[in-house]
Parts: C-alpha cells; structure tokens; sequence
C-alpha cells in the first residue's frame, strides 16, 4: 500500500509528500436545491448556460502552482447540474476554447440531435465564440455527467466534465447527498498539465493513465463525516482511463444504483465498487466508524499499485443516532422498457487490437493502422472519425442483444448512447443482478451479453470509454430507424 496520489515510476518524487491539502469542497450547483426542500412540483425546465474555458485551478495542494486547466464555467469539475425526473433541460454552450467543442449528456436518453457528437449528430460548435443550445427532457432519475466529444481525450483531460444529477420524485431518505467526482492528471513537476495527448504508447496500453487523482477536481486528504450518519455518495469516474476499485476500510457501502439506474441495494461484489471511465455508482454509507478517526479509501484495482484515494475524516462530536436509520434505501426503477429476449436481433460486436493484441490481416495490418494513428477494431473497422458507416442497423422497436468479445488483453469500458442496456451475462454466466447501464466494463479476453430495446431513432456512438481508445478506432455507429 502506498500513499496516494500515486505518482506513475518516473514521477514518482513529485506528488509524493503532500503538506497543505484540503478537505473536500462540495461542488457548485446549478438547479434545485435538493428534492427534500422542493415539494412534488410539476415539472420545469432548469436552464443555465456552460462556458468552456481555460481556467487556472488549485488541483494538487497549495504548495503547488496552479494547473491551467479547460473548465466550465471557470470550475473543475464543471457545475453540478440538478433537476428532477420529467424535468427539461436547457444548457446554452458557450465555446471559449480555441478548438471545436461539443457537449455529451452521458448516460441520458434524448433525442438524438441533443446527443453532442461532432459531425454525426451536430455541427461542432465554432472555437472562440461558437453557442449551441441543448434542450432535452430528463425521462430518468439517477446520477450522469457530461462532457464533450470533441477531441475527448485533451478535452476531458484538461477537466472538461461536470455531473448531471437527476433526483427521483422520492428520494431515499439520508442525511446527505454527496458526489465525489474520480479523475486523474498527468502533471509535471511544475503541476502543469503533460501535453501528450496524442501519445501512440498510451493509445496502444491502457490509456492515458494520470500521476495525480482527484476528488471533485483536487488532490484532497479527507472528506468529512459525523459518526451515525447516512451518505448517499454518488461516484463518478470522469477520468480518461484509470479504472477504479474503491475498498471502503472498515466499513460497507450498499451499492444502490449503477450508472444511474436502480439496482437491489447489495454490498459490492468483493467488497469493492469498480468503475470503469465513464460509469457511475451510488451507494449508501453509514458512517458506523468512531468519532474523530479516520478510515481509508484505497483503490485496488492493480494488484500490485494500490494506494490510498483519500481518507473519511470523522469528526469530534458525539454520534448523530446510535444505530444505523432503519429506513429503505432501494429506489424506484425507471421507466426503462424491458427486451424481449425471445424476439431479439444478436449481433456479435468483436474488439480487437493493441499492443500483445492483433487485427484481421495480422502485423502487416496492424502497422498499416498505427501508421494513421490507429490501433483498435470494432468487427475489423478502426473508425477514423465520429461518421463511420453504421456497425449495424436496426429497426426502431426491436431488442438487441450485443454480444461483446473482447479479443485484446486490455480493459474497455464499452459505452452505448441514447439507450441503457441490460447485462445478461458475462462469459456465458449469467450476471447476478442483470442491472442496467450505459457502460459494460469488459476485462481482458472477457465476452458479455448485453440487450436493449432499441426505441430511440438515430445515429448513436458505441465506443470504448478510455478516450485515447476511443481515439485510436475504438467506436462505431449503431444506426437505429
Ligand atoms: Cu461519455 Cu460517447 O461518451
Ligand atoms: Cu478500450
């Protein structure tokens, strides 16, 4: 076990003995105060406006310069969002960067001409000045982000996201909500952000793994909590490529949602939460431990780099309630519409490529591809842009059932838009829970069964969440008319 953040080998000097960190700044907040002090209302439209810009932020501890950043609204992460289920949406995007942006509504289901991909969906929007004006209704309740899909991997590594709550018209009851947002940074000693983006090793490996991890946009050594209470913590992992594995030490986190929708509240499997980019968890934590001391957030997902993410810092006083709240913590489900297994489309969608990997055609191929910056296949097609001709096609109405097969030695968070799917089964086992999600985390060589119903027309992006994959030929179009 090591101290986090934990710096990549060459790195490693750097963020290594932090002194003047901070605890945890909630997250600016744009929308409804919170569903408990909102009476059942009718719905509304929560409007704001998104400004992305460089920006200047405090990202590792006051010992440090600050990084230059890209933000919205001169925040990293961006604002959070909040509205409530049926609610519509309206989010003016101003672009302040000298490069095209766009801004992708993770996890939500719009219309297609919403969805914020470049080319494919609409016209980027114009660097230095450009607007576009997003409007959509929230049809489900649960936690999502938002990002761009332009350039992603430099945009979002420069600290473009933010999160997109939507609020059931019951929420569960707790004594906070909180979100902590997961990301890394590849810093130099200077704290400015590394400038390789556009890296063939992180394209062909894991991605672009950072040397500093954040909690809601900085480096923080603990987040504050009473003995007694109820959290409900929504993660989320907006980070490029790192997978997280978070052990909670002494304590038991019950996983209540997955990539916003609702699952049966159930301790995580191993005792751990993994996200993969892109994908979220809620769960509820009753802080049981002792007043005044400190428990630890490790992430182990690599055997053999675990470290410490940051600490629960439980405060002085006495125990807000002596036994945990009694009170149901299962959530309502969504209105998702169920597949029809019996009737379903199969496809079979083969990832292929990487370095220790291969491609149809073999090494000859596979030079041919890297040689135009590409390394990744998708049923044998590096997609060179966000417009490749469709993967498939499919009829609106119909179930599909995506087979995935992951013929790499790489992890790949797999994320669908416009739609969330249910995950069947996994090597040919069937999964526990058949949750729903946007965003299927496949380890290496691993095959998932995942089926949707396709009742959302458009264009929509299937692709692998780690952005530098994603940039490499890892995306696809599944067209649905
Ligand atoms: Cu979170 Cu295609 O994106
Ligand atoms: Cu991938």
């Amino acid at each position: 076990m090591s101290e986090r953040p934990r710096p990549t080998r060459d790195r490693r000097g750097f963020l290594r003995s932090l002194a003047a960190l901070s605890s945890a700044a909630a997250l600016p907040r744009i929308g409804r105060a919170s569903a408990r002090t909102s009476a059942a209302t009718s719905p509304r439209t929560v409007a704001t406006t998104l400004r992305a810009a460089p920006a200047r932020r405090q990202v590792v501890g006051t010992d440090w310069p600050a990084t230059e950043v890209w933000s919205y609204n001169a925040v990293v992460p961006g604002p959070e969002i909040r509205a409530r289920r049926g609610d519509r949406l309206r989010v003016t995007v101003e672009n302040g960067l000298a490069q095209e942006t766009t801004v992708h509504w993770h996890g939500i289901r719009l219309p297609n001409a919403m969805d914020g991909v470049p080319h494919l969906t609409q016209q980027p929007i114009a660097p230095n000045g450009g607007r576009f004006e997003y409007t959509f209704d929230l049809p489900d309740a649960g936690t999502y982000w938002y990002h761009p899909h332009a350039r992603s991997s430099e945009q979002v590594d420069r600290g473009l996201a933010g999160v997109l709550i939507v609020e059931e018209s019951e929420p569960i009851r707790v004594d906070r909500d909180v979100t902590w947002v997961l990301d890394d940074w590849r810093l130099d000693r200077d704290a400015r952000i590394v400038e390789d983006f556009d890296s063939l090793r992180d394209a062909t490996h894991a991605g672009r793994i950072g040397n500093a991890v954040t909690v809601n946009g900085a480096v923080t050594e603990s987040l504050p909590v009473r003995a007694g209470e109820r959290l409900r913590v929504r993660l989320v992992n907006v980070a490029n490529a790192r997978i997280f594995a978070l052990e909670f030490e002494d304590h038991a986190p019950r996983v209540i949602a997955l990539d916003g929708h609702p699952v049966p509240p159930h301790p995580p499997a191993g005792g751990r939460v993994v996200l993969g980019p892109g994908m979220r968890a809620d769960v509820v934590l009753d802080c049981g431990g002792e007043p005044g001391r400190r428990y630890r957030i490790i992430d182990r997902f690599s055997a053999r780099l675990n470290y410490r993410v940051v600490d629960l810092a439980y405060s002085d006083g006495p125990a807000l309630r002596a036994s945990p709240l009694a009170a149901s913590v299962a959530l309502a489900p969504n209105p998702l519409p169920e597949p029809e297994l019996a009737a379903a489309v199969r496809h079979r969608v083969e990832f292929a490529g990487g370095m220790m990997g291969g491609v149809r055609g073999g090494p000859e191929a596979m030079r041919a591809l890297l040689r135009n910056g590409l390394a990744w296949t998708m049923n044998d097609v590096a997609a060179a842009s966000h417009t490749p001709d469709p993967l498939l096609t499919v009829a609106r109405g119909r179930t599909v059932l995506l087979e995935f097969v992951n013929a790499t030695a790489w992890w790949h968070p797999i994320h669908l838009h416009g739609h969330a799917f249910r995950i069947l089964t996994r090597n040919g086992r069937p999964e526990p829970l058949r949750p729903w999600a946007d965003t299927a985390l496949l380890a290496p060589e691993e095959r998932a069964e995942v089926a949707f119903v396709a009742d959302n027309p458009g264009r929509w992006m299937l692709h692998c969440h780690v952005l530098e994959h994603q940039g490499a030929g890892m995306m696809a179009v599944v067209h649905v008319r």
